[in-house]
């Protein structure tokens, strides 16, 4: 089957921001003890994180990871976590049923994050409680000195402020999970407020109100029109989330769901607009899809901790998804899909980075690995930065319940700031192979530099701490001739081509 694809040097998308390819550290399950840190294991550093998880966190190259929640944030007092650790309380953690020991905190978290060569995203609290306390924190984490909580920041040794630019509204406001959920007027008056407040300290700060938590909620889409008409000549960003599965057990469907996605982010992006339109506004709202992934194959065995059968266990294992090859192929789609649409997401977190729904697992007191899913999202991160191609797709589809005309490649192209250009492509096809035939028009490049492929797998073959057999190999048959690129994409498969 024949797939035929033009990119034109002159027919772009948009710059994208390098922020698209963050990621999510949230106090849950394993992430923060035993994911990120654990003193005493063989690979820990003075401040007790482990070097192994920060080397592949480095590897993946995250600019910007979110913290500390998720749910957790929704009842969490940021000033639990400062202060010699052994004054620290222990807190019951409502929103995942565990004991929270405040071990880390935001020095803590900090110094991760310098070591792992990232950004901080910072979340505050509007479930059980609001602008006080996030003013009180912003104070804390952005102020040089000379007053109570800076005072007392560089009191508990840290001189300099860390000057975090970006910061969240809240969590999923609109859940019925969420502790101090709200309705969305209630919630656009505390975001505008929150945001009010904020904003007088430091008007160059990048604010994200909540958008929905799921395309599947009720009050999707009327919710972002709601806190929008609130907060949008406040805020900076709003943040959309959208969790995958395949409890169907049906690929065909499963790897169609970022039409979904699309529409998702399209239909928000036209609420933007038209919010826009209505304040007769000159500024621009972009979007920050700051949770996605897949996550699904741990719902089963998580009922027994948050359904309270085990107690109040501190770090029990949580969400850890196990993810196989057609995983692979998903977050290919999903991540092909944000490129397509950097114009309007700016920033995205691949939730999580640790244990937690994640694409790095580790063993206590053991090694740490890497998932069938760090693979795409390692190739996304380190070379799909630049600027988004927008490339004419000529290939057959097909059709879901849900989607119609699905084509069986999913593709998206970027081309450096040195001229290079990274396509990323799934073919979703189950039996046929795709012959690429890609026209590119107006670039100078004259060979492939890097070729990974991902294919062959069973579906379901997983990696794990021994064996990471879902790997990416090298393409061989990739050929640049008369500005034309040729390869042959395998059924159900993942791969990157790089030209130069
Ligand atoms: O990422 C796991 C959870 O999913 C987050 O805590 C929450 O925001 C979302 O529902």
């Amino acid at each position: 089957m024949r797939a035929a694809v033009t990119a034109h040097a002159g027919y772009t998308i948009s710059k994208i921001d390098p922020r698209l390819y963050g990621s999510f550290i949230e106090h849950l399950g394993r992430a923060v003890y035993t994911g990120i840190h654990e003193p005493g294991h063989p690979t820990a550093d003075e401040n007790g994180f482990r070097r192994d998880v920060i080397d592949l966190v480095r590897e993946l190259d995250v600019p910007i990871v979110r913290y500390p929640g998720g749910n957790f944030v929704s009842a969490y007092d940021w000033e639990d976590g400062i202060g010699p650790k052994e004054d620290r309380p222990v807190r019951l953690d409502l929103a995942w049923h565990s004991s929270e020991s405040n071990q880390v905190g935001i020095h803590e978290f900090a110094d991760w994050a310098d070591a792992a060569g990232t950004e901080m995203m910072l979340a505050v609290n509007l479930g059980s409680r609001g602008l006080d306390a996030a003013r009180a924190f912003l104070e804390y984490v952005n102020h040089p000195g000379g007053s109570y909580w800076s005072d007392l920041r560089r009191k508990n040794g840290r001189e300099e402020p860390w000057g975090v630019k970006m910061w969240c509204l809240g969590n999923e406001m609109d859940g019925p999970w969420q502790i101090g959920q709200k309705t969305a007027a209630e919630y656009g008056r505390i975001a505008f407020e929150t945001a009010k407040a904020m904003r007088a300290f430091d008007k160059s700060l990048e604010l994200v109100v909540c958008g929905s938590s799921s395309p599947k909620m009720a009050t999707y889409p009327e919710w972002e029109a709601t806190v929008l008409d609130y907060t949008y000549d406040s805020v900076d960003y709003i943040s959309l989330h959208m969790y995958f599965d395949n409890h169907a057990g049906d690929t065909a469907a499963y790897l169609a769901q970022n039409a979904r996605l699309d529409d998702y982010i399209g239909t928000v992006a036209g609420v933007l607009a038209f919010t826009k339109a209505k304040k007769r506004s000159k500024r621009d709202v972009y979007i920050s899809f700051d949770e996605w992934n897949v996550w699904y194959h741990s719902r089963e065995q998580d009922r027994t901790v948050l359904e309270g059968r085990d107690g109040w266990p501190h770090a029990p294992a949580l969400l850890e998804d196990i993810y196989n090859f057609e995983d692979v192929l998903q977050v290919g789609c999903i991540l092909n899909t944000f490129i397509r649409r950097s114009d309007v997401v700016k920033v995205g977190c691949l939730a999580q980075l640790v244990n937690v729904i994640a694409p790095i697992m580790t063993v206590p007191g053991g090694p740490a690995w890497r998932q069938t899913t760090f693979y795409p999202y390692l190739f996304a991160s380190r070379h799909g930065r630049g600027t988004a191609l927008n490339l004419a797709v000529d290939c057959a589809g097909y059709s879901t319940d849900f989607a119609s005309d699905v084509p069986y490649l999913d593709i998206a192209g970027v081309q450096a700031e040195d001229g290079t250009l990274a396509f990323f492509m799934v073919n979703r096809h189950p039996t046929e192979t795709l012959a690429l035939d890609l026209s590119l028009e107006g670039f100078a490049v004259g060979a492939v530099i890097e070729d990974k492929v991902m294919s062959g797998h069973d579906l379901r073959q997983v990696n794990g701490p021994d064996d990471t057999p879902v790997a990416p190999k090298d393409g061989q048959d990739a050929a640049i001739a008369a500005g034309r690129l040729t390869a042959a994409l395998p059924p159900l498969s993942y791969r990157m081509i790089r030209l130069g």
